[in-house]
């Protein structure tokens, strides 16, 4: 135990490949900011006393403007605004652009727990165990109201959204227990709404993911394919009566009033929940709606189920 000069926390672990990127620019703004509060305190100071009136001098001299001081109060605050924009910017997009090999977890929020699932089908409650050293990616939803994903030491904070998916991801640097909290207030417990991260070292985390016994969400989903009779429209090839669905997941969709859609994980969810939404080219809008019949959870299978046809028989929808 080491000895703190300061009784708390004042800033959480770094425990991310971001987190020293969040808190550079952070302290940039906040050095920018104090720079500045600091200098016109201290001039509003300094010329109160200095111009004070004075007897003999009663009627202030008029200066007509300076070009020079007029362009340099322009100029500067320009190139720091856009020095911030570029940074920040910059950082939104590493944040938001998970790298193609990242490992993904999918995340359903509810009143009031997070419920994790990993690719290899293990389930958690309000604690995700993930590998230091490996982007992960979180595809997460929520089955009532806002919730956001929070990881203090990863610096990084998402909205999960009913309706629809959003993403975020993180590499842990150093095997520890870190906070998860939901940062959007979602009712009585929102506060009761914690978990932790459990970074590991990869070995470690093999280990435990090899203690599982569920089954891939692929594979429940190709399950509840055939139980919710999915099977009986969406097989059949060519002269099938619902769209095919091997290749669907990242393709452009062609739809019946001309216009595309990409083939995401939104896009699916609203076809199994909401199917007159979007028609595809080619077909009548008969299918029933699974709202209410499935849950997030499921759904999410259904999905992973969709993503792992791969990108075979790509000209299936083609009519
Ligand atoms: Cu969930 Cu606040």
């Amino acid at each position: 135990m080491s000895a703190r000069l300061i009784p708390f926390q004042l800033f959480p672990d770094q425990a991310s490949t971001v987190a020293p990127r969040v808190d550079a620019l952070l302290f940039f703004l906040l050095g920018v900011s104090g720079f500045f509060a600091l200098l016109i305190a201290v001039l509003i100071v300094y010329f109160g006393i200095k111009y004070r009136r004075r007897p003999g001098n009663e009627v202030a001299v008029q200066i007509e403007g300076s070009n020079r001081l007029e362009i340099a109060w322009t100029i500067v605050p320009l190139a720091l605004a856009m020095v911030m924009y570029v940074w920040g910017a910059g950082l939104y997009f590493r944040l938001y652009t998970p790298p193609p090999d990242a490992l993904e977890v999918t995340a359903v929020g509810k009143q009031w727990m997070w419920k994790f699932q990993h690719i290899t089908g293990q389930r958690e409650i309000n604690e995700l165990h993930v590998p230091v050293g490996r982007a992960v990616k979180m595809l997460m939803t929520s089955q009532d109201v806002i919730h956001s994903f929070f990881v203090p030491a990863f610096r990084v904070k998402q909205d999960v959204v009913p309706g629809r998916y959003t993403g975020i991801w993180f590499q842990a640097t150093k095997p520890g227990v870190y906070d998860l909290f939901c940062a959007e207030y979602c009712g009585t417990a929102h506060s009761a709404m914690i978990g932790r991260v459990v970074a590991m070292e990869p070995n470690d985390f093999q280990q435990w993911l090899a203690g599982g016994t569920e089954g891939s969400p692929a594979a429940a989903g190709a399950k509840l394919f055939q139980d919710l009779g999915c099977v009986t429209c969406h097989t059949g090839g060519a002269q099938a009566r619902c769209p095919q669905l091997p290749g669907l997941f990242g393709r452009t969709v062609s739809l019946t009033d001309g216009s595309t859609v990409v083939g995401d994980e939104t896009y699916i969810r609203e076809s199994i929940v909401n199917p007159g939404a979007k028609i595809v080219a080619g077909y009548q809008n008969i299918m029933p709606t699974y709202q209410g019949l499935v849950t997030e959870d499921q759904v999410l299978e259904l999905i992973a189920y969709i993503k792992s046809l791969g990108a075979q028989g790509a000209e299936a929808t083609t009519p």
